[in-house]
């Protein structure tokens, strides 16, 4: 880690009024006792594409994307499509709503300030960028930022559901009320969605803030921090 990631992390500690860390048991306790099973109404695993390595497997569902044209997302000012990054082994996947500006030009997801912060979120339980997993619900820059729409998301997040049936990550992150809801298929609010666990496809679902959310809502930070805390217990981080 250099100094400046090094910075980054206990900036975001400090930020959280983190002053030190449980290393005990009692944590993966609480993890445990709180963990809802809940299933999620979501399309069942698709018989995967195992035989290829998951990192050629993700290679081809990019090619089959190819340069889309299957939503009006095409036509409506995108400068490409923003698949997905990290690494295709990966036990933590995180999921978030679309690429915005910064994405759309650079072609990976959460590179902007709130990808920043997502950066800081991963290294603060230990993990690199580069360990970790992370797409959107939609591949491609919706105008002005606006919420995707169901058509977009329909043709989409059969995309999504590859990549995670490949990736077979252990536990997903789904970062604030669109991707929550968009794959736990409900419309109930983020309040409600995070600080639960629902079983998703071969993994563990964790709702919770989106980073973009915490920049302008700084004291949301401490319960992502729980919740990052009960994702480090499940992948046995302690
Ligand atoms: N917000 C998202 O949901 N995804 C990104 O990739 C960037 C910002």
């Amino acid at each position: 880690m250099s100094r400046d990631d090094l910075e980054g992390h206990l900036e975001f500690f400090g930020e959280l009024g983190v002053d030190g860390l449980r290393l005990d048991a009692e944590w993966r306790g609480r993890a445990a006792d709180r963990r809802e099973f809940a299933d999620a109404a979501a399309p069942p695993a698709a018989p995967v594409e195992r035989s290829a390595s998951p990192a050629a497997t993700l290679v081809a569902i990019r090619a089959d994307l190819g340069d889309c044209t299957r939503c009006k997302l095409h036509g409506l000012g995108r400068r490409q499509i923003v698949f997905g990054v990290g690494n295709p082994d990966a036990d933590l996947m995180f999921v978030g709503e679309a690429p915005g500006a910064d994405e759309d030009i650079q072609g990976e997801p959460f590179v902007g300030r709130a990808g920043q912060l997502l950066t800081k979120i991963i290294e603060a339980i230990g993990l690199r960028r580069e360990d970790v997993y992370i797409a959107n619900v939609i591949k491609c820059r919706p105008p002005g930022n606006r919420n995707p729409e169901p058509d977009e998301v329909g043709q989409c997040e059969p995309f999504l559901f590859r990549q995670i049936d490949t990736v077979r990550p252990k536990v997903i992150v789904a970062l604030g009320k669109f991707a929550a809801q968009s794959l736990l298929r409900t419309t109930d609010p983020i309040t409600k969605l995070r600080g639960r666990e629902y079983r998703y496809r071969e993994a563990i679902l964790m709702p919770t803030y989106h980073p973009a959310y915490l920049l302008r809502t700084p004291s949301a930070k401490r319960q992502v921090w729980d919740d990052m805390r009960r994702v480090r217990a499940i992948l046995g981080g302690e």
